[in-house]
């Protein structure tokens, strides 16, 4: 009844759905990314985004995607093969092997979420963007996660095990603004994006359901006898749940008369 597949094949599916094109076509609108550019996507998964940025870079432009799991970039690396302007590399997006003012255009989506320390990463990704350069980060804040269900209490403590216990930076979505002005970035919009599921099989393909109740349990969040209940309970009802993605288009400054070409010089 619930969803169980790899990681790789859900963020792949998910960007198929009608809800990660629409979202993600979006972003890729705000990234306003022109032929030629370099653009790198941290924590590009299995690349899910990178065909689209190859795309509109074309053929004289240089799309990176740095992932740090390894079974990711292998499989990033295989739905780009074709893509001569594509490169992946497996490495840390707190410290990028780049030069400073080399990149164009940058990306997250749903990744500052899950590192350690994301005002480091948005200070690595401002060192490595050159002026008049744009960033658009698209990061959830799972405090706005909702499932309707008659007890409240049930359900609030079901979020609350998402916030503090299931994501290590659950409270990014509403924080990036602030965080990205911090780094040096001039915050150009913040875009709300939220999703409302109606079906109980789309909602635990985002959601895993089952899978985060059981954690939820085991951390005293939800009793046994609670938890048998929730998940009855969705499974048989009519379902609804939404939570918000917020999309936070940044650019770096540009200094009257600035010229902002530069060379790709990305190490090897
Ligand atoms: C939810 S997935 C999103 C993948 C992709 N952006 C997409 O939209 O499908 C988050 C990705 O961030 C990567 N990631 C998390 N922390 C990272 C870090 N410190 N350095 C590099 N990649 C990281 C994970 O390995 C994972 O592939």
């Amino acid at each position: 009844m619930f969803e169980t597949t790899k990681p790789e094949d859900y963020l792949l599916r998910l960007a198929a759905s009608d809800l990660g094109r629409g979202y993600k076509a979006l972003a890729l609108a705000e990234l306003e990314i022109r032929p030629g550019q370099v653009v790198l996507d941290l924590g590009c998964g299995p690349g899910a985004d990178l065909p689209a940025f190859a795309d509109a870079t074309g053929d004289r432009g240089t799309v990176l995607g740095v992932d740090h799991d390894p079974q990711a970039v292998e499989q990033a690396r295989e739905r780009t093969g074709a893509l001569a302007q594509v490169q992946v590399r497996r490495g840390d997006i707190h410290h990028l092997d780049l030069a400073d003012r080399s990149v164009d255009r940058a990306h997250t989506d749903r990744v500052l979420q899950h590192v350690a320390d994301p005002s480091a990463v948005l200070a690595e990704t401002r060192r490595v963007l050159c002026p008049g350069s744009r960033a658009v980060f698209a990061e959830p804040d799972w405090d706005t996660l909702i499932i309707d269900y008659p007890d409240l209490g049930v359900a609030r403590a079901y979020t609350r095990f998402v916030t503090e216990q299931a994501v290590r930076n659950a409270g990014i979505g509403r924080q990036l603004a602030r965080l990205a002005t911090r780094a040096g970035f001039t915050v150009d919009k913040v875009i709300p994006i939220t999703a409302t599921f109606h079906d109980r099989e789309a909602a635990d393909k985002v959601l895993g359901l089952q899978r985060v109740t059981a954690r939820a349990v085991a951390a005293h969040y939800l009793t046994e006898h609670d938890a048998e209940q929730w998940l009855h309970h969705l499974a048989a009802e009519p379902f609804f749940a939404s939570a918000t993605l917020f999309i936070v288009a940044v650019s770096v400054y540009e200094p009257a008369g600035t010229h902002t070409t530069h060379r790709w010089r990305g190490a090897g």
